[in-house]
């Protein structure tokens, strides 16, 4: 299973904020956004992921990320000119995928709940046993006209889904994450621009859904789902981390953590990677982690 991450886009309903820096670059609490995105692909067991940003952003993005090794990743850079649709990253990203699944996740959705590594591992499950071609997350919102929309049957087969309709069949927001068969890269490129002129990930999950092979997973309540497309609701994202990690004292989209825990790097690694940001109590954090799982204190 291959990964993408797509971080492109203007953020001009971010502006000024993002008229220097990529919206996917900015804190969210103590950690630039495109960790959380990039965490659910690591929680859901893919290494092989593709970054895709302006071409403007990509070196920015390889000075934050590098090319994952040290956290046992393998992270590629690509550049998509124009936000011309999400579905493109099918097409900049066909030999990156080549024959294989992929998961698309959006670099500015942040998600965190208990127990959705199992729920990612088990619907890959279902993708590579052929039980699904598409998988995709609902989520129940306030405001769903301002989201992709599904409807799904009780056995949650999809039925129906829009883009954006004034007239919302559910509450039932499609999140920024998708998991694909190897169908996806030819469904993308049969598709034609919309209205706005992009090629739209809806389509393709229209598609999915014209074959009856479109699965819709309910997050449900006890999840979150964040949303970062305003001013405020990205002060809300850095709030709702703040006071989870204080109360809590774990971090959320920990990426060395992660790494550690699923036996991509070791303690030692782990301690030194903490350890050069050890100014930091993110830095720490990672050095404390490190530790418990005995790494020889430094
Ligand atoms: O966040 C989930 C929603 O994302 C879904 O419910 C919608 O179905 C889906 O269309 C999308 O809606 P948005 O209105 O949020 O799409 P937006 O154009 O804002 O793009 C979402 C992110 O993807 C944003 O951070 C920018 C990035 N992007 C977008 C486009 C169109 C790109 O990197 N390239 C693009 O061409």
């Amino acid at each position: 299973m291959k990964g993408i991450i797509l971080a492109g886009g203007a953020g001009t309903r971010l502006h000024p904020i993002t008229r220097a820096v990529s919206k996917q670059l900015l804190p969210v609490f103590d950690k630039p956004m495109i960790y959380y995105p990039l965490s659910v692909l690591m929680l859901a067991g893919i290494r092989d992921i593709l970054v895709i940003t302006t071409p403007e952003e990509q070196p920015l993005f390889r000075r934050l990320l590098g090319d994952g090794s040290e956290l046992g990743l393998q992270l590629d850079y690509a550049a998509q000119p124009e936000p011309n649709g999400i579905a493109q990253a099918f097409l900049i990203g066909a030999d990156h995928i080549g024959d294989d699944h992929c998961a698309l996740v959006l670099g500015d959705n942040i998600f965190h709940g208990q127990g959705f590594a199992m729920v990612l591992r088990d619907c890959i499950r279902r993708l590579t046993a052929g039980e699904d071609g598409a998988v995709l997350f609902g989520y129940p919102v306030r405001d769903p006209e301002r989201y992709g929309v599904g409807l799904a049957d009780e056995s949650g087969r999809l039925i129906d889904i829009e883009e954006k309709p004034a007239a919302p069949r559910s509450n039932r927001a499609i999140t920024g994450l998708y998991l694909y068969d190897d169908q996806v890269v030819d469904i993308a490129r049969g598709l034609t621009p919309s209205a706005r002129g992009e090629l739209e990930i809806t389509d393709v999950n229209r598609e999915y859904l014209k074959r009856d092979q479109a699965r819709l997973v309910d997050l449900g309540r006890g999840f979150a789902w964040l949303d970062t497309g305003t001013h405020d609701s990205l002060v809300e994202a850095s709030q709702y981390v703040q006071v989870l990690e204080h109360r809590q004292g774990v971090r959320i989209a920990c990426l060395e953590e992660i790494a550690l825990e699923r036996g991509w790097i070791d303690a030692d690694a782990c301690l030194a990677l903490g350890a050069a940001q050890g100014k930091s109590g993110y830095g720490e954090y990672v050095m404390n982690v490190a530790r418990a799982r005995g790494a020889q204190a430094r």
